[in-house]
């Protein structure tokens, strides 16, 4: 068998924000990604990762996540092992320890470190008790602690494997990026997500030059960090980036549209003493109106439709554009978790 090139490109390397990697490297993994996808497609077998493991710690559920690791290191000649936090000693940030219920993060890090070869882990909203940033505090405690590469599954701030297959998408849809309009927008949902997704998109759109628009209503405002990364990428590799609190407006002559909801950061820490889940439900029921219709994608630029999954259909998106649009990346997107997530990891595992 032949090793390509790309497998332990990055040995050791953790996976935590796009914003870690600079385009070149990216564009790396999106070439490894490539070449994965179409060995999967014509059933070549890709046994890189044989012999090594992967611990999945799952705080939140998930469909796409889980399966396209699962499958996407059994692919690799590896093996997924997933653990459920609350199956284990939940691991647990110094300040959250409860005697024989939990166990520190920097403990569980380094025994699992001795077992195999990544951890992954996905946690936001309840299990980071919605304060913003804490569920990133807790994927980076397992990065400082292990001595395997740690991934980010999402967690409250970033979803960067979904960023990566999204941006894979977007380039097998149009190859040259640079220079066409990509809106990240708002869309209405009775539930709260996280900020991880919106945030992503914006973060690797602006590294790819594309002209990027973020969409949302007042009070929907994304962390100063990302915005300020954002400008910054454009400074570095062009494009421009603008933020609107018009949904229509933003998809005039848009070449992608990236509607989807996100929670009003104002109701929760450290914006707030407190977390106010009604509140921020009562805020959101206030934005129903922005919702991706037909009509609406008419004033684009015969956009590409995209969504993260899972999309709350008769709220984010009608269910005309979700099953009848003949430019939706929906599942082109859920694929592409697969074929990138195994780029990653066999350039990361080794
Ligand atoms: N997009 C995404 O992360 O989907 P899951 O929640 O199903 O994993």
């Amino acid at each position: 068998m032949k090793i390509p090139k790309y497998v332990c490109a990055f040995k050791g390397k953790d996976f935590l924000n796009t914003q870690d990697f600079s385009q070149e490297e990216i564009t790396q993994v999106l070439d490894a990604a490539k070449d994965l996808k179409e060995k999967f497609k014509s059933r070549v077998e890709t046994p890189y990762l044989a012999g090594r493991t992967l611990f999945m710690f799952f705080y939140n559920r998930s469909l796409r996540t889980r399966n396209s690791f699962e499958a996407g290191v059994y692919q690799l000649g590896g093996h997924a092992h997933f653990l459920s936090p609350q199956d284990v000693y939940t691991p647990t940030l110094p300040e959250d320890m409860v005697p024989y219920k939990t166990e520190s993060i920097s403990d569980v890090a380094r025994v699992l470190s001795r077992y195999g070869n990544a951890i992954a882990i996905r946690i936001y909203g309840d299990a980071a008790k919605w304060v913003i940033g804490r569920g990133h505090r807790v994927i980076e405690e397992f990065a400082r602690w292990a001595d395997v590469p740690v991934f980010n599954m999402e967690d409250d701030l970033y979803h960067p494997f979904q960023a990566l297959a999204d941006i894979m998408a977007a380039r097998e849809a149009e190859p040259k990026l640079q220079g066409k309009k990509f809106v990240v927008s708002y869309a209405y949902s009775g539930g709260l997500k996280p900020l991880a997704v919106p945030q992503s998109e914006v973060l690797i759109t602006t590294q790819f030059g594309m002209d990027v628009v973020l969409a949302h209503p007042k009070g929907f405002e994304l962390e100063d960090s990302v915005i300020n990364a954002a400008k910054e990428n454009t400074d570095r590799y062009g494009g421009s980036f603008k933020v609107v609190n018009d949904m229509k407006k933003a998809f005039e002559g848009a070449d992608f549209v990236y509607p989807k909801a996100w929670s009003p950061k104002q109701f929760v820490p450290p914006y707030s003493k407190t977390v106010d889940k009604e509140g921020a439900s009562a805020y959101q029921g206030k934005f129903k109106d922005w919702i991706t219709t037909r009509e609406l994608l008419d004033v684009t630029n015969k956009a590409y439709y995209m969504h993260c999954g899972p999309a709350d259909r008769g709220q984010e998106v009608t269910n005309e554009v979700l099953d009848a649009y003949d430019r939706s990346l929906y599942f082109d997107e859920a694929e592409n978790r697969l074929h990138a997530q195994k780029a990653v990891m066999a350039m990361l595992m080794g």
